[in-house]
């Protein structure tokens, strides 16, 4: 079963719907739920390239502990700045940073 579960227009001008479907097992009696965006997940940053890769060598890491985004609304990509916090309440999607320990 699929069906849109939500769907905004952010502050950056860009639209983005979220489809989701789910599986429940009757044998095992566990489900699982698997969101899906249409239309692109990255609204603005770096369009200009082809593909955006960033690499980062742990060792160099300045801080213990860094956070990487993964929801391409931070204003400091590829850092976390928080701004996922303001997508999933405007989504109802669940993202957040990737974090890396030195
Ligand atoms: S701002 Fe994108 S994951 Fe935190």
């Amino acid at each position: 079963m699929a069906s849109t579960i939500a769907s905004a227009v952010l502050g950056v001008g860009a639209h983005f719907s979220y489809t989701s479907s789910v599986a429940f097992n009757q044998k095992t009696r566990r489900g699982s739920v698997s969101v899906r965006a249409e239309g692109g997940i990255n609204p603005q940053i770096r369009k200009d390239e082809t593909k955006v890769v960033d690499s980062v060598v742990v060792a160099e890491l300045e801080k213990p502990l860094t956070a990487y985004c993964r929801c391409w609304r931070s204003g400091t990509f590829p850092l976390c700045d928080g701004t996922h916090v303001k997508h999933n309440k405007a989504t109802g999607d669940n993202v957040g940073p990737l974090l890396v320990k030195k």
